[in-house]
């Protein structure tokens, strides 16, 4: 279709990868389509643990979306069924062998948006079932977590902040399929508070980028509350500060491009104090659970890690505290394909395969034990 934003293929030369050693190479197919990016990547897992990204292909359809102010899921759906086929013929044509090569298919099987899930799912279930290979179903969630051994090599244990439009969690990752969750948030997902305020502030959609090149031009003079500042477990909470954004935005209407800017800088000024606050917290619960000799490093994951204020107030959060701050870079950071086949090399590595009943899931933790966090809706 014509409107859909142009794809991109993104070759990466070796990349350091986790330490975990294997008999020989696993080199796996993973596909993801559980929001609004279909998406398709083959990844090798060296005998030495290293990954390596040798296709990776991303069809966003923002395009598809941006006049509804947000990812429609019946469009998302039937987009996801139009563009896959094409996305893995090309990943496997940048690959540039042919599907005997293949160790295994891995496709993100949630959480997310149902329909969309269950194209990618099913798909990488044929493929498997015709191909006579070892089918992995990846949780989104821990591709994410994962993406860190792909591009930093680093070993566990790590604590990760993950901030997308759908997530914002801070997790320990202790190893495959062992996380222990920390904090969630209440009510909005980080990314979609930044929506919601660029769309009371007349921005476009998506709206994160756009809060953050309009604040570059404000004022941070404009206050704005703080929410769970200062609480005892590392939860969020964002709709409050929206809401008290749009009281100011409705108190100074109508609004000039000067205001608009004060109210972007003022809006993110307060994420960054809320997410520095939030992240130093989780950083103490991390050392008491695992004690002050275990690795120090926070991985940061999911669109909302591109924004360079939050960034930096992460930085400085991580420096106080003798962390190190690992940012995969934008194109892993975001809904990709690659991810979703290095956490299938990771599980395939140990055993870890499903069978074709494996379901598509709406809601899938990654630590189904946390207990629910006071007060909080069905993004917990
Ligand atoms: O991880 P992602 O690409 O997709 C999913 O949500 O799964 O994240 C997209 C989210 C959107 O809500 C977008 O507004 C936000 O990440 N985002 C940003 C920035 N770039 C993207 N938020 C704040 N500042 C940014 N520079
Ligand atoms: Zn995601």
């Amino acid at each position: 279709m014509a409107c859909f934003g142009a794809g991109f293929n993104l070759r990466a030369d070796r990349i350091k990868g986790s330490m975990t050693r294997n008999a020989s190479a696993l080199t796996v197919l993973g596909i993801e389509t559980s929001c609004d990016e279909t998406a398709a990547s083959v990844v090798r897992q060296g005998a030495d643990g290293a990954g390596e990204i040798l296709s990776n292909v991303v069809r966003s359809q923002l395009d598809l979306h941006a006049a509804y102010g947000g990812v429609v899921p019946e469009i998302a759906a039937r987009a996801h069924v139009d563009l896959l086929d094409t996305a893995v013929t090309q990943a496997m044509a940048d690959f540039g062998l042919d599907f005997a090569a293949l160790d295994g298919i891995a496709a993100a099987a949630g959480p997310g948006l149902i329909g969309g899930l269950i194209v990618g799912l099913t798909t990488g279930k044929a493929m498997a079932l015709g191909l006579e290979k070892p089918f992995m179903a990846i949780n989104h969630l821990e591709a994410h977590a994962l993406s860190a051994a792909l591009t930093d090599g680093l070993d566990f244990p790590y604590l990760l902040l993950l901030v997308s439009g759908g997530h914002t969690q801070l997790l320990i990752v202790k190893d495959v399929g062992a996380y222990e969750r920390l904090g969630t948030t209440l009510d909005d997902a980080l990314g979609e508070a930044f929506d919601k305020a660029a769309k009371l502030l007349g921005l476009p959609y998506p709206g994160g980028p756009e809060v953050e090149r309009t604040a570059a031009r404000g004022r941070a003079t404009i206050k704005l509350p703080r929410p769970m500042l200062g609480r005892s477990e590392p939860h969020f909470s964002l709709a409050g500060l929206k809401t008290a954004l749009r009281q100011e935005a409705i108190k100074r209407a109508p609004l000039d491009d000067q205001t608009v800017a004060d109210l972007c800088a003022s809006f993110q000024e307060a994420v960054a104090d809320v997410i520095q606050d939030r992240t130093a917290r989780a950083m103490d619960l991390y050392a008491t659970r695992l004690g002050e000799k275990a690795q120090r490093a926070l991985v940061v994951a999911g669109g909302v890690a591109a924004n360079q204020r939050l960034r930096g107030a992460l930085q400085d959060v991580a420096r106080a505290r003798g962390f190190s701050l690992v940012v995969p870079p934008p194109a892993l950071c975001t809904d990709n394909g690659a991810m979703i086949a290095w956490a299938g090399t990771m599980r395939l590595a140990r055993g870890l395969t499903d069978d074709l009943t494996a379901p598509a899931r709406a809601r899938w933790p990654l630590d189904p034990d946390a207990p629910p966090a006071l007060g909080a809706g069905v993004k917990a």
